[in-house]
């Protein structure tokens, strides 16, 4: 395998955006991300998307990226683990430049989410569930994370407080994000005095639907010398594991199984102990995942995850700033793009381009966690300034 680095990022503005279609979006970011590495095409896309055909009438997204960025003939497959399809695409993109068969390659991913109203959100985000046996049963994914909430509530006396912080702080790291959704900051009361989504879980507790796009560019070691005059962003550990798509199918409701082990792959092939890492972008859907990843990753102690938040070890100033982006919370969770931003995000930050008042101070070795579903699946990269 050869050494691969990111050099080109790109990422629109989050939200509601009812005056570009997906096309727009995916454009946008892709146009941003080329500019960025200073080249003007590439030799193949990935592209991450969740549900475009339920969110958006539009399918064959690996032909309308290449076609709407300008750059046909070059070959685009869409990539779908749910959530996880922007980190999906950055992992097959890592391993197509990897492995030899190509020296620049994308990854992009999009998702255009508020042409359907409340409940055909709701009904396209839950076929990333098991339809059969949990949607059919009225299950939705506010309704699964809150399952977890309650059970790790119980378990290990998380408190609704603890859950309520996740929101406070990421909101206040988003409030600092130009291209974030939700730039507003949000007290503990008002999280937990939003209206109930699925108990405990409240408004404040969710990531929203979103309408956005990211997009990154990969090149082989050799040939990024030669490209880029921008710090050199190295790929160093890349991991991805599943676990059953049904909750009700775990050993333990209230664990992040195939984050734990993804993360493990990644922290191996890095040769590094989540101790050596500056930094992190994790899949904060809800609070309590935010709670359950730092659990996985080892940043806290299983059952401590709430206790740290509210410790301050996550905060944008703590030992170990988690989701200096704003998160999903915050900045928004246009579901198949949020993996591809988060490595917008710690490309950012390594290269110590993060906004005013966002540039974290130490920022050498970034990892960013992305999952599907109620973590069925999971994807794990980390990313080392050189
Ligand atoms: N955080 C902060 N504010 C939010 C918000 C969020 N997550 N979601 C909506 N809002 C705001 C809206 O901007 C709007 O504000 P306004 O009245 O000032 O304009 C207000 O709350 C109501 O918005 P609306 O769009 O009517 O909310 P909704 O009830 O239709 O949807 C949720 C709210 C939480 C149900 C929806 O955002 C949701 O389903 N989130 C989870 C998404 C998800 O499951 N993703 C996959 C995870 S694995």
């Amino acid at each position: 395998m050869r050494d691969v680095a990111v050099i080109g990022v790109g990422m629109n503005k989050w939200g509601e955006i009812w005056k570009a279609a997906i096309r727009d979006l995916l454009a946008e970011s892709v146009l941003l991300a080329l500019d960025d590495a200073g080249i003007d095409s590439v030799e193949a896309m990935y592209i991450g998307c969740m549900s475009s055909g339920l969110f958006a009438g539009q399918e064959h997204l690996g032909s309308m990226g290449p076609d709407y960025s300008g750059m046909c003939p070059v070959p685009g497959i869409r990539v779908e683990s749910a959530c996880a399809s922007g980190g999906a695409a950055f992992r097959s993109a890592y391993m197509h430049v990897a492995s030899g068969m190509a020296d620049i390659v994308m990854a992009a991913g999009v998702e255009k989410m508020t042409d359907v109203d409340g409940g055909g959100a709701t009904f396209a985000l839950a076929t990333a569930a098991d339809q059969e046996y949990e949607v059919y049963n009225g299950v939705t994914f506010p309704g699964l994370y809150a399952l977890m909430a309650n059970h790790h509530m119980n378990k290990y006396g998380t408190t609704r407080d603890q859950l309520a912080q996740v929101a406070v702080k990421n909101h206040i790291n988003g409030s600092k994000n130009p291209l974030a959704q939700f730039r507003m900051k949000v007290s503990l009361d008002q999280v937990k005095n939003s209206v109930m989504v699925s108990d405990p879980l409240t408004l404040l507790d969710c990531s929203p639907i979103t309408d956005g796009s990211a997009a990154v560019i990969l090149c082989s070691m050799e040939k990024a010398k030669e490209i880029t005059k921008k710090r050199m962003v190295k790929i160093i550990g890349s991991g991805h594991a599943s676990d059953t798509i049904q909750l009700a199918q775990r050993d333990d409701l209230s664990s992040l199984k195939s984050t734990a082990i993804a993360a493990k792959q990644a922290l191996d092939m890095a040769g590094k102990k989540i101790t050596d890492i500056d930094f992190a972008e994790v899949h904060d859907c809800f609070t309590i995942a935010e709670i359950m990843v730092i659990e996985a990753l080892g940043i806290a102690e299983k059952g401590k995850g709430g206790k740290v938040t509210v410790d301050g070890v996550t905060a944008f100033d703590g030992k170990f700033p988690v989701n200096a982006s704003g998160g999903l919370k915050s900045k928004g969770h246009p579901v198949g793009a949020t993996g591809v931003a988060q490595i917008v995000e710690l490309t950012k930050q390594i290269r110590g381009e993060a906004d005013d008042g966002r540039q974290l101070k130490k920022a050498d070795i970034g990892l960013a966690q992305n999952m599907g579903g109620s973590g069925a699946s999971s994807v794990v990269h980390i990313l080392e300034g050189m």
